[in-house]
């Protein structure tokens, strides 16, 4: 059997995870693969850290050019983390023709098309299966299997952090910060979480699944978005009231010729099969227009799941070398003529505090029809304090038209505060 010798980058969580499952799955893999699979060098920041994995010391190096002058080495899995260096190293592999796998989402959103030119330009692969959705094969089942549909929306949660934040705060009735406390103490949240629930992770996720379902190519600086940071246990309360669970929601939806894209806390009702994704779990939903509805649902992070999809590109590519397949793949095009148009229209949520007065909810009921915003429900909740939460479920409406009822509506003392807007998805 013809051996394939790999360059692992980094052998932190993902990295030992991979080693892991190599080391206790060999045979398996190998028979996939159709080749043995042996990891030839490893690069780590410190020679001396003490491992999860049993590894040889002279596996292990601080210097890339052993992996990447090595001309035994036919593929290097990137699993550093961050853009710099894990892009220029990437980048150097490649053109010194090295298949290469990665699970780094920052890099592939900000860099992805380059490096897939770089990638065909040198006849070899660029595969980044697990950098969406860590174990779900997402990436994979949207370039094959699903390829031939036109897709007229995805939703995914895509970020476990948030989704395990958001499911404790639901089913304890629980603040953000207590929830992000633990969250930090059990390890499913980072020390310094902003990246996680700001949404930036999230949006470097949609930008790699847009260009991969749709063609398009979004800068993850241009996805609008917004975090998970000011979701309070009362809007959880009340949004469960009117039959709907908040959830972290990266989408991007076709609208005639248009594609918006955003990520947003957002309710879904509870019917709809994004609703019952908890914890740590990750999940994609999308409607082809062949296939209809289909959800991907599964662990989207940790050493072993994501292991998982990293071995799984290392062996689609195995399986390639030394035959006239062409390994190299690249984003679809975008036949459609698609535009991108942000974020488009939107059911709201919107929760005021409000003077318990007669006429304050016929007030600001009429500030949103001079504005064109119908409403669909409103609820108010009497504690018998001087200000009361009144929320309203709005029909469709643009942003824009939001902002000038809430100029017009906060020119009177009627309204205390607008405590949250969120977006609603209906099923
Ligand atoms: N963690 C997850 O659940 C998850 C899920 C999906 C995707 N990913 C992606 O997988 C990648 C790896 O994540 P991770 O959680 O495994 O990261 P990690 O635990 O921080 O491990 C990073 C590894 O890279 C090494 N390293 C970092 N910078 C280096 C440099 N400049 N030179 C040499 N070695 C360097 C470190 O060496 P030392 O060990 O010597 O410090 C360490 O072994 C990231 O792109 C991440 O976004 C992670």
């Amino acid at each position: 059997m013809k051996k394939i010798n790999i360059g692992l980058l980094g052998l932190g969580n993902i990295g030992t995870g991979v080693y892991e499952i190599i080391q206790t799955n060999g045979p398996k893999i190998n028979l996939s693969a159709e080749k043995e699979l042996h990891i030839k060098k490893i690069l780590v920041n410190n020679l001396n850290k003490e491992r999860k994995v049993s590894v040889s010391p002279e596996v292990l190096t601080t210097s890339i050019d052993e992996l990447l002058k090595d001309q035994e080495i036919d593929i290097i899995v990137e699993l550093l983390g961050g853009i710099h260096p894990a892009y220029e190293y990437m980048k150097e592999a490649l053109i010194s023709k090295k298949h290469v796998v990665t699970a780094n989402k920052a890099v592939i959103a900000t860099h992805g098309r380059e490096l897939m030119k770089i990638a065909i330009d040198n006849n070899v692969a660029l595969r980044y299966e697990a950098s969406v959705g860590g174990g779900i094969p997402i990436i994979n089942t949207l370039s094959k299997p699903l390829s031939i549909n036109q897709f007229e929306e995805l939703m995914g949660i895509v970020n476990g952090t948030t989704n395990y934040i958001l499911t404790q705060m639901t089913d304890f009735g629980l603040e953000y910060d207590e929830v992000l406390k633990t969250a930090q103490e059990k390890g499913f949240a980072e020390a310094d979480p902003s990246s996680d629930v700001e949404g930036e992770d999230a949006a470097y996720k949609l930008s790699i699944l847009i260009s991969t379902a749709f063609g398009l190519e979004v800068s993850p600086d241009n996805i609008p978005r917004e975090g998970i940071t000011k979701i309070t246990k009362d809007d959880i309360e009340y949004a469960s009231q009117f039959g709907y669970k908040i959830k972290l929601l990266a989408t991007a939806k076709k609208t005639g010729n248009h594609l918006e894209f955003h990520v947003h806390p957002t309710l879904i009702p509870d019917s709809h099969p994004l609703a019952s994704v908890s914890n740590e779990f990750n999940a994609l939903f999308l409607k082809g227009n062949a296939v209809d509805d289909l959800m991907l649902y599964g662990k989207g992070a940790g050493p072993l799941p994501t292991g998982s999809a990293v071995i799984g590109d290392i062996v689609e590519i195995s399986k390639i070398i030394g035959t006239n397949f062409d390994p190299t793949i690249s984003f679809p095009e975008n036949i459609d003529q698609l535009q991108l148009s942000g974020e488009g229209t939107s059911k709201y949520y919107i929760h005021f505090r409000v003077e318990d007065k007669p006429g304050a909810l016929g007030f600001i009921s009429t500030a949103f029809g001079n504005n064109g915003i119908s409403i669909e429900t409103v609820m108010q909740r009497s504690r018998g304090e001087k200000y009361v939460p009144v929320i309203y479920i709005l029909h469709n409406c643009k942003r824009e038209q939001l902002n000038k009822t809430f100029e017009e509506i906060t020119k009177d003392e009627t309204v205390k505060e607008i405590r949250s807007i969120l977006r609603v998805e209906e099923f």
